[in-house]
């Protein structure tokens, strides 16, 4: 009797299942359907082309970042959500004016969507009010824009990265049994970002027993200057008169090593930090002239702000599970996706880059890093 009732149950079960996987299939079909008839009409009608037009504002081209990972990874994941939507892209080679010529000009090309990484963090809000006259979404990549209408925010724990490069710098400065004087090189002032690493930075290094002796903005994040900055401070200091140097970025760690080999001090006796895992960057950390880099792997940083700008062109609303937290740019929270940062050093850039695939063994490992390669176990 019981057994009986178990089956009848099951079988009830079981067909009930069936009458919502199939009204689920079936409902999914037909949204998938409406999508894409949706987004083609959409943007043959505006158009003609078949395909909604979405740009892509990045900062700069000094910082390999861009061009090498942001756009190409960008491009790549539009492409493959949408193969008829378009990307605008433009580069503000570190000009808030070019930016805001560029989003215009993006915005008279029928652009449904900007995605900008904001030369200006502040500057960059009237970018956002005159897309938002034309009734456009704007995405914030990678740097915040303060006090704007911004739709969403996808980027890094841009505090976090600066308290890993100052912990990884304390630590190791701590096991080499130095004490002293640190030079900071900071990034550009008019980056959101800049302010939060160095925030990040500070909160790890003040307390740390280590004096930093000079400290510097650095305009446009720009090598030249960060190796101006860095000749000053030995200068001032005198050759054996620091023991380190938080540079913010791979680009001005890079330049600060430059410098401090132009004067003759071997760069491996002070540990230098960086950020983004530029393979420059990794390859002065299996050489031994640059400590630690912080690894953010823009893949998902990209794709994620792909699929958002996919849906907003297509007039839809965006996968709200992305969405992982909000962030307040003084105006409004804005739904975020933030991921999270990751210190390399010389020992995990195996378990980190190389897994990822953001840099292949067989880049990193060109002839000259080639024994250092195998010293360090990169394959
Ligand atoms: C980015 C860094 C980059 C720097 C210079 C920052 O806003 O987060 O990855 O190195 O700008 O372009």
């Amino acid at each position: 009797m019981q057994r009986r009732f178990v089956l009848l149950l099951t079988v009830v079960g079981a067909l009930a299942l069936a009458v919502v996987v199939t009204a689920c299939g079936s409902s999914k079909k037909s949204s998938s359907t409406s999508t894409g008839s949706a987004g083609a009409s959409t943007t043959s009608s505006s158009s003609g082309s078949g395909g909604g037009k979405i740009a892509l504002l990045l900062p700069e081209n000094r910082t390999a970042r861009y061009e090498s990972q942001d756009r190409p990874l960008f491009e790549a994941r539009v492409k493959e959500l949408c193969p008829n939507c378009s990307v605008l892209y433009s580069n503000a080679e570190q000009d808030a004016a070019k930016q805001q010529a560029q989003a215009e000009a993006a915005i008279t090309n029928g652009a449904k969507v900007l995605v900008v990484d904001a030369v200006d963090g502040r500057a960059a809000a009237s970018i956002v009010t005159r897309a938002k006259q034309s009734k456009i979404p704007v995405i914030a990549y990678d740097r915040l824009i303060s006090n704007s209408d911004l739709d969403y925010y996808v980027s890094f724990d841009n505090r976090r990265v600066g308290e890993l490069q100052a912990t990884s710098l304390v630590n190791r400065l701590r096991a080499d049994g130095s004490r002293g004087n640190l030079v900071m090189i900071n990034g550009a002032p008019t980056d959101a970002n800049a302010a939060q690493f160095r925030a990040g930075a500070h909160s790890v290094l003040d307390s740390s027993g280590f004096r930093i002796a000079r400290e510097y903005d650095t305009p446009d994040w720009s090598p030249d200057r960060a190796q101006a900055e860095m000749d000053q401070a030995i200068t001032a200091l005198g050759k054996t008169g620091f023991v380190g140097v938080y540079a913010a970025n791979d680009g001005t760690g890079g330049a600060a090593i430059a410098s401090m080999r132009s004067q003759g001090i071997d760069p491996a006796t002070r540990p230098t930090t960086g950020q983004d895992a530029e393979l420059a960057g990794i390859q002065r950390i299996v050489a031994g002239t640059q400590y630690m880099t912080v690894y953010k792997a823009i893949r998902p940083e990209a794709q994620d702000s792909a699929t958002f700008a996919v849906a907003l062109a297509q007039g839809k609303t965006p996968d709200a599970t992305l969405v992982n937290t909000r962030t307040n740019n003084g105006q409004k929270d804005v739904p975020s996706v933030i991921l999270t940062p990751v210190a390399v050093t010389s020992r995990n850039i195996n378990d980190t880059v190389v897994r990822d695939g953001y840099w292949t063994a067989a880049q990193i490992c060109t002839s000259a890093y080639a024994a250092q390669c195998r010293r360090l176990g990169i394959q």
